[in-house]
């Protein structure tokens, strides 16, 4: 709601600090600024102080009476990098450090808070709100499939599922999902999964925050129901106020679109944008381009890198490439001589570049498919577009939206535990060219409900008000 109005809803956001949070979750403070309401939004000082460098939302939801940004420590030392393995330790830090440093801001609120939307990830968010008495609603930027097979983790424990039993036992049928007992392998799983010590850290702390989401008034999740209807309903038969929202970036496209706002060029991102990659795909034939990016935490090895170089130069088709500075484990002392042949191949067809504006990259006419770490951001984004994926999951949630996106929507081809340049190249040729048409049909197809969905009418456009009328309750 544009400046003016008055008495609204007071509702704090706060993401976990990495990009695909705080990207959907400004989405989300965007939507409910809206409507109307007042948001405060918390940002790590580290991640802040790159929004504010890289993009213009400060300008951006300056128009919004009753919004405002807030800052915390994370707790990690500026130089830290907070992304693959580490990313972990910002989980760690953030419990002791930010915890302590949010109750005391959340109690000294003006006006006071009706409502905390905390990231499902950061379960000391959860405790702090109930202890001060703030309802408090979980968002989870996983899938539901995902967030799904994170509660069911118990129940695999118990019935002997888990822990995996070697490498030989990754394509075992998993049974103890419901709603997916005929497809779920075991390499399917959530990473934390690949343990043989059910004690493991990680593992804990995933199930057990996954858990706590029960003890919240509502959950908000980033989907729709044309996309994961059967699971959210195994969900909701666990969780009530069960919000499917998604796609975000599309429902909040449409609603500036509706109430006459600039739309163009807005970004969340934590790093600089190239934006010379446009123009490059500007002069490539339609559709012949592949996207590949893995997101703002995968590491690949030195060797995976160059697998996947050689089987995108191989398969002779033109790529567009995003090696962020930190994506490859660095070897210290390591001269870095790349085959010229590869070096050459780039040239021809190729273009790498540090970090692209992605929805806008998706939306080109040029592009024809997406090598993708399958990160739920990506996976929506790419459904929206139209674009189909090759899907080479790293970490966490990933594993299992490949499945998805694979066996169950057929939006793509899952590329999962394998890393060869012959399988890169084969993957890369079907989806491009020799199965084009099929790929094409039934993403286009989902792309429809997708923004179906968020229109007025549909799924997640009543569910959004649904949310909205309940935070309202809320007041008083
Ligand atoms: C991880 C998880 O895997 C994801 O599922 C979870 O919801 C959040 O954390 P991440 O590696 O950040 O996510 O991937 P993803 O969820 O796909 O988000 C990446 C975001 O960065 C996307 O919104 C994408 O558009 C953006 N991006 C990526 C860019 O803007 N430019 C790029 O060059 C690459």
């Amino acid at each position: 709601m544009e400046k003016g109005s008055s008495n609204p809803p007071h509702v704090l956001i706060f993401p976990l600090p990495a990009q695909g949070h705080v990207n959907s979750m400004l989405k989300l403070a965007e939507l409910l600024c809206l409507s109307g309401l007042y948001v405060t939004f918390v940002n790590s000082e580290h991640n802040h102080e790159r929004l504010v460098r890289f993009t213009d939302l400060q300008v951006r939801f300056s128009k919004y009476q009753g919004f405002q940004f807030k800052t915390v420590p994370d707790g990690l030392p500026v130089e830290h990098q907070r992304t693959g393995n580490h990313f972990m330790e910002l989980v760690k830090t953030m419990k002791m450090v930010t915890m302590p440093i949010f109750k005391e801001m959340v109690q000294g609120m003006t006006p006071p808070l009706n409502c905390i939307i905390g990231d499902g990830g950061l379960e000391f968010v959860l405790d702090a709100a109930i202890e001060i008495g703030i309802p408090v609603i979980h968002f989870r930027t996983v899938s539901s499939c995902s967030f799904w097979s994170y509660f069911c983790i118990p129940d695999m424990i118990n019935a002997g599922e888990l822990p995996m039993k070697g490498s030989q036992d990754m394509d075992r049928i998993v049974t103890t999902v419901p709603g997916m007992q005929t497809f779920l392998r075991c390499r399917d799983l959530p990473s934390f999964c690949r343990v043989d010590d059910m004690s493991d850290l990680d593992l804990q702390l995933f199930t057990n925050c996954t858990r706590q989401t029960l003890r919240a008034r509502g959950l908000i999740l980033n989907t729709f129901e044309e996309l994961e209807g059967p699971i959210l309903s195994q969900i909701r038969r666990r969780f009530s106020n069960v919000y499917s929202i998604g796609p975000l970036h599309e429902h909040l496209r449409k609603k500036l679109i509706e109430q006459k706002h600039q739309t163009h060029q807005s970004s969340n991102s934590l790093r600089e944008v190239d934006r010379s990659c446009l123009s490059w795909l500007d002069k490539q034939p339609s559709k012949s381009v592949l996207y590949v990016s893995f997101g703002s935490q995968a590491v690949t090895t030195k060797e995976q890198f160059l697998e996947f170089w050689h089987g995108l130069v191989d398969s002779k088709k033109r790529f567009l490439w995003v090696m962020r500075a930190d994506s490859i484990a660095k070897r210290d002392g390591e001269a870095e001589n790349y085959p010229p042949e590869l070096v050459e191949g780039t040239k021809e067809r190729g273009l790498i570049v540090e970090w692209t504006p992605q929805e806008e990259v998706l939306a080109h006419e040029a592009v024809g498919g997406f090598l993708t770490h399958s990160g739920w951001n990506s996976t929506l984004e790419s459904i929206v577009a139209g674009v189909p994926m090759i899907c080479w999951p790293y970490f966490a949630d990933q594993q299992i939206n490949s499945r998805f996106v694979g066996e169950v929507w057929k939006l793509g081809l899952d590329m999962k535990d394998v890393c060869d340049r012959k399988v890169v190249e084969k993957m890369v040729n079907d989806l491009i060219e020799d199965n084009r048409e099929e790929f094409v049909r039934s993403v286009a197809k989902m792309a429809e409900l997708a923004r179906n969905s968020v229109s007025e009418g549909g799924s997640s456009n009543h569910n959004l008000n649904c949310l909205i009328e309940d935070i309202r309750l809320m007041v008083g």
